[in-house]
């Protein structure tokens, strides 16, 4: 049950700070750390650091865990989709969402192809199967991002992929543990490509897999992060240093064991936050479709300016003041990053219009109820004194209106 001291001032307007210490928007959370730590020395005493039996065990337990028969473990997200593209033969336009973080299009460049960006649906902000179909014509793939951990509409994607027969490459960096009516996000396209980086819900320290139906495709993966080198010196092509070490295996092992528990827990919590926050005009969720199961990667808000009466923006700026972290993933959009400018201009009018709108708020698993509830309740205070904040704010700018972080 959340208090509603909506007669008390947000911090920005002279109230107390709900979190003083700072609330971070992500924490990584290994639990049982003596068992991680033997796991970490028996592997430091074998003298086998990479190239071993606990990535071996990494990739069998997650091919099991999602139910597909190839799971092959590299050193980035980012890495894996570029490993995957290239050895799809993505090297020319790939449609793909520009509402997402930028190292999906970095990957699309990487492997040599232009990433040709398409809206997203208004409610998931998933890439939209429409306007992804409206650009197929030519394309030699096409990616999409299950965003913030939300399953994206793979049955209509699959349709778009097939009929333009081209490959469909999922980034699913948040979405270990997702799952789409009722089937585990992993098994979904030619190949679906996970994130192992500190703010995700499973963690390595630094990691991903690459997980696939496709034995030929697995098997171009691994040779690709091994230099494209099979063995013999002889590069078939030119691979990457893509390989996870054993020691990021074991830290990815040991978070595994918890996936079900941080899910739970996460989607508790944002179901939580949402009752809280119920009521309130200008909030809404990312839809996630019934029967589909998000890892919540993010929390994320979007701001209606005109209802709320505080723009995405403003209300971050309101927030930090109160200590509580946020992000707005994802803005800019990629298409309006100074890396991707000299593409051709094309109309993304629900990308640029969310990225105006999207604030992500903390959540991690172990987040306590009353963190979680403080969390939105310095929303409705804020909400409340909207007219005071923004005042206060006019004296800010433009430092409290600078860009998000990552
Ligand atoms: C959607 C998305 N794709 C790709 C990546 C890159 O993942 P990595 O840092 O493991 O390379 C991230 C990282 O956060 C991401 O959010």
């Amino acid at each position: 049950m959340t208090v509603l001291s909506t007669n008390r001032m947000p911090a920005i307007a002279g109230g107390e700070a709900r979190f003083p210490e700072g609330l971070p928007l992500a924490r990584p959370i290994l639990h049982d750390l003596p068992a991680l730590e033997r796991r970490l020395a028996d592997i430091l005493a074998s003298g086998m650091l990479t190239n071993g039996r606990t990535v071996r065990e990494l990739e069998e337990r997650v091919a099991e865990r999602l139910g597909v028969a190839h799971a092959v473990a590299v050193a980035s997200c980012t890495t894996g989709l570029a490993l995957t593209l290239q050895a799809l033969d993505a090297n020319g336009p790939v449609v793909m969402p520009s509402f997402t973080f930028a190292a999906s299009a970095h990957a699309v460049v990487w492997a040599g192809g232009t990433p040709v960006f398409a809206d997203i649906t208004l409610d998931t902000l998933c890439l939209d199967p429409a306007a992804a179909s409206a650009l197929v014509e030519g394309a030699s793939a096409m990616t999409a991002t299950h965003l913030y951990g939300t399953p994206c509409r793979t049955e209509s994607l699959a349709a778009v992929a097939e009929s333009a027969g081209i490959p469909l490459v999922y980034d699913a960096a948040h979405a270990l543990g997702s799952a789409r009516a009722g089937t585990p996000v992993g098994g979904f396209g030619a190949a679906e490509v996970f994130s192992l980086s500190p703010t995700k819900v499973v963690v390595a320290g630094e990691g991903g897999l690459v997980t696939t139906r496709h034995a030929d495709l697995a098997a171009a993966i691994r040779l690709g992060r091994d230099y494209g080198n099979p063995g013999d010196y002889d590069c078939r092509f030119p691979g990457l240093n893509a390989r996870m070490s054993e020691l990021h295996a074991a830290v990815a092992l040991h978070s595994l064991d918890r996936l079900d528990v941080n899910l739970a827990q996460r989607n508790g919590h944002a179901e939580r936050f949402w009752s809280a926050l119920a009521g309130l005009p200008g909030l809404r969720r990312p839809k996630v479709d019934d029967g589909d199961l998000s890892t919540f990667k993010d929390l994320t808000i979007v701001v209606d300016q005109h209802e709320f009466g505080l723009s995405a923006a403003e209300l971050a700026a309101a927030l930090r003041v109160d200590g509580i972290d946020t992000r707005r993933y994802y803005h800019p959009p990629i298409h309006l990053q100074h890396a991707y400018r000299m593409l051709p201009a094309r109309e993304l009018p629900i990308t640029e219009a969310i990225s105006q709108q999207v604030l992500s708020v903390p959540l991690w698993s172990d987040m306590t109820d009353e963190q979680m509830l403080e969390v939105a309740d310095a929303i409705v205070r804020i909400h409340a004194h909207r007219a005071r904040v923004r005042t206060e704010l006019e004296k800010y700018q433009p430092a409290a209106m600078g860009p998000g972080r990552r």
